[in-house]
């Protein structure tokens, strides 16, 4: 039976953070060991150009991606590890479903709609104002992503399910047109999956800026976990456990019979600072070999270099010969062939 395939891209933007941790990348690095199933996991690096126009930041993101992912051990003699600049086909892909997709479909993502709302609100109102093309079609990228690899299952958070549909979309026109080269991708929402609030006690993300890196020295991830904002409830007085940062955060990294235990000494009053404690502990525990590593890894890019390259050859191997077949069968190959 062949493997069932999973894609997903990470883009590179950030450091990656306690949130991205326990809402994708643990989920992603076990599934990566499943041996029925054959995951390819990407450095979406052109998909940061779309929202960032550091390039330092960019290339030290990747760089920090890829550390964290191996860091954390990800199984990459079974997964596909690479750097979407690597594989130049996605690109020429990228063009080639451009030219089968409506751009009234286009039109109607929540990303691009967002950002014209956003303008419309604004002094000036001139609805594109900041709006590039990259941002406007990179639902079409997305689907380059995920078709070259007749991807199955791609696991998303919620804000990106439009995308997989219109992955989908194009996938079905380009086979109307040109006959039935790619499978029909599926979203995969964790509905469980954690999420994480922040030290503000908004959701944990970068763009709030109240975000706790995962791979922070140990003394540093200490003193972030302590700025975690919480009320001002005494040591004495009991304590709601169901709306607490501290207490959500916990849950993602205990079991159950741990939560409970907790859920107990927050009836009984728990101080907060005996809870950042027992948090930081926690976490610690399961991630300070990681972290030894990651260090190790930052310290020696070339190897990650090395991976990335390795990677970027097994996705070749697949997508060269696909875009050939897909050429020809646009039209596009020696004019001396198949005559
Ligand atoms: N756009 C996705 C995000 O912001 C990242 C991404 C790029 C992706 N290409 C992809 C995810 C292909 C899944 C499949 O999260």
């Amino acid at each position: 039976m062949s493997k069932e395939i999973i894609l997903t891209g990470i883009t590179t933007t950030g450091t990656p953070h306690l949130g991205n941790y326990a809402g994708a990348i643990r989920p992603a690095i076990e599934a990566s060991k499943d041996e029925n199933a054959r995951p390819f996991y990407f450095l979406a690096d052109y998909h940061a150009l779309i929202k960032c126009h550091e390039p330092e930041r960019v290339k030290q993101s990747s760089l920090e991606i890829a550390a964290t992912w191996l860091a954390l051990g990800l199984d990459t003699s079974n997964a596909v590890f690479y750097r979407q600049s690597d594989v130049p086909e996605i690109m020429e892909l990228c063009w080639m479903l451009s030219c089968v997709t409506a751009k009234g479909l286009m039109n109607r993502s929540h990303a691009y709609k967002a950002s014209v709302a956003e303008n419309e609100e604004a002094e000036g109102n001139d609805p594109d104002k900041g709006i590039t093309m990259g941002l406007f079609s990179y639902p079409v990228l997305m689907a380059a992503d995920i078709l070259m690899f007749n991807a199955n299952k791609v696991p998303v958070g919620k804000d990106q399910i439009q995308h997989i549909e219109m992955a989908r979309d194009i996938a079905n026109r380009f086979n109307h047109i040109y006959t039935e080269h790619f499978a029909i991708p599926e979203a995969v929402v964790e509905e469980n999956a954690a999420t994480i609030l922040g030290l503000d006690g908004r959701k944990m993300s970068k763009s709030y800026n109240n975000t706790i890196p995962l791979f922070e020295t140990e003394k540093k991830f200490k003193k972030l976990i302590n700025k975690i904002k919480t009320n001002s409830l005494e040591p004495g007085e009991a304590k709601d456990s169901e709306n607490c940062t501290l207490f959500g955060i916990y849950k993602a990294f205990a079991n159950e019979s741990e939560v409970d235990e907790i859920r107990g000494l927050y009836a009984e009053g728990i101080a907060w600072g005996e809870m950042k404690k027992i948090l930081f502990e926690k976490i610690n525990t399961e991630i300070a070999p990681a972290r030894e590593r990651y260090q190790a890894l930052m310290d020696a890019p070339e190897h990650i270099e090395q991976e990335l390259l390795k990677g970027a050859e097994k996705a070749r191997k697949i997508s060269a010969p696909f875009m050939q077949k897909l050429r020809e069968s646009v039209g596009i190959s020696a004019i001396t062939k198949g005559r």
